[in-house]
C-alpha cells in the first residue's frame, strides 16, 4: 500500500487516519501515542482565553466544551476517526501557515487558537455555501425546521440558505430514494456521514458510502445479498442525521432486492 502523509503540518495532526487520503503516515501525536498521553493536564490559549484541558484531546471538542462557538457539521463527540467532510471547522494556530480543521487537531501544550479570524470565517462561509449548494433549502416543508444547524449556520455565518452565486446543482438520481429498509433523500444530504457513523457505532454497520464524487450517496451493505440486510431498528442514524435526509422504515427484513428502480446500488 502507498503511504503519503497525512496533509496536516508537522506536531499538530491527532494521529489519526482519514485526513485527505485516509492511508496516510501520521506524525506522532499525544492523541497517537495512546489514552495515558491524553490524560496529562495543560493549558492552551483559544481566542486569548486559557482554557485547561489535556494534552491530545480534540480541539474541536475543546472548543465546544468551553463555549467557543466553531461551526461543525461532521463531527460527533469522542468521534476516533473525524470524517473531515463538512470542512467547515476551520481555526487557525499560531506557527501554523494554513487554517486547520479543528476536528483533526490534537490539543497540545502551549497551543494558541484564533477560531474567528477574518480568513476562517471566508473559508467556513465557501465551505457552508458549498454544502448548500447541492441542498434544497425547502424549510417549510422539511422535518429538521427550526432545529437545524444549517439554519444556525447560515445565520451564524451570515450565509443564505438558497446562495445566490452558486448554482444550485441536485444528483441526478430518483428524490426520495427507497431502500429496502429505510428512505433517502438524496436532495437534503449533505454527506455529512453522521449516520454512517451512528449505524457503525450503534447499529448494524450496515450504512455506507456508496459512488464516488459528486454522485456519492449513503446506501447500505451487502448490495448484492438482500436476504441477508438486517437492521436492528436502533434509528441512531435517524437521530445522527442534522438534516432530515434518512428515515429507516418500519419494516420485516426485506425481501426485495437491490435492482429496484432508484435502488442504492452502487453498481447501477
Ligand atoms: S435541512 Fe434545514 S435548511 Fe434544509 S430544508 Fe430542512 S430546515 Fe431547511
Ligand atoms: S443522510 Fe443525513 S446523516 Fe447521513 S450523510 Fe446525509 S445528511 Fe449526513
Ligand atoms: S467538523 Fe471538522 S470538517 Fe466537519
Amino acid at each position: 500500500m502507498r503511504r503519503v502523509r497525512c496533509g496536516l503540518p508537522s506536531g499538530i495532526c491527532s494521529g489519526q487516519k482519514g485526513f485527505t487520503t485516509g492511508t496516510g503516515t501520521h506524525h506522532s501525536t499525544a492523541a497517537g501515542r495512546g489514552i495515558a498521553a491524553e490524560m496529562n493536564p495543560t493549558t492552551i490559549t483559544i481566542d486569548d482565553r486559557s482554557i485547561d484541558t489535556v494534552d491530545g484531546r480534540n480541539l474541536l471538542q475543546t472548543c465546544l466544551e468551553n463555549g467557543i462557538v466553531v461551526p461543525n457539521l461532521c463531527f460527533v463527540a469522542d468521534m476516533t476517526d473525524p470524517p473531515v467532510s463538512c470542512r467547515l471547522c476551520f481555526v487557525e494556530v499560531a506557527d501554523v501557515p494554513q487554517p486547520v480543521p479543528a476536528c483533526k487537531v490534537a490539543v497540545r501544550a502551549g497551543m494558541v487558537v484564533q477560531t474567528a479570524t477574518d480568513r476562517v470565517r471566508r473559508l467556513q462561509r465557501s465551505a457552508l455555501r458549498l454544502l448548500l449548494s447541492a441542498h434544497r433549502a425547502d424549510c417549510r416543508n422539511c422535518p429538521a425546521n427550526k432545529q437545524c444547524p444549517l439554519q444556525d449556520m447560515a445565520r451564524f455565518l451570515g450565509v443564505r440558505l438558497r446562495p445566490r452565486r452558486l448554482e444550485q446543482v441536485q444528483r441526478d438520481v430518483p428524490d426520495p430514494m427507497e431502500h429496502p429498509l429505510f428512505t433517502f433523500i438524496p436532495s437534503r444530504c449533505v454527506l455529512c456521514g453522521r449516520c454512517v457513523h451512528a449505524c457503525r457505532t450503534h447499529g448494524g454497520g450496515l450504512l455506507t458510502y456508496i459512488r464516488r464524487g459528486f454522485d456519492t450517496l449513503i446506501g447500505a451493505l451487502p448490495v448484492d445479498d438482500a436476504e441477508s440486510l438486517h437492521c436492528g431498528g436502533c434509528l441512531a442514524c435517524e437521530a445522527a442525521c442534522p438534516v432530515a435526509a434518512i428515515f429507516i422504515k418500519d419494516t420485516e427484513p426485506p425481501e426485495a432486492t437491490m435492482e429496484a428502480p432508484g435502488s442504492l446500488d452502487p453498481s447501477r
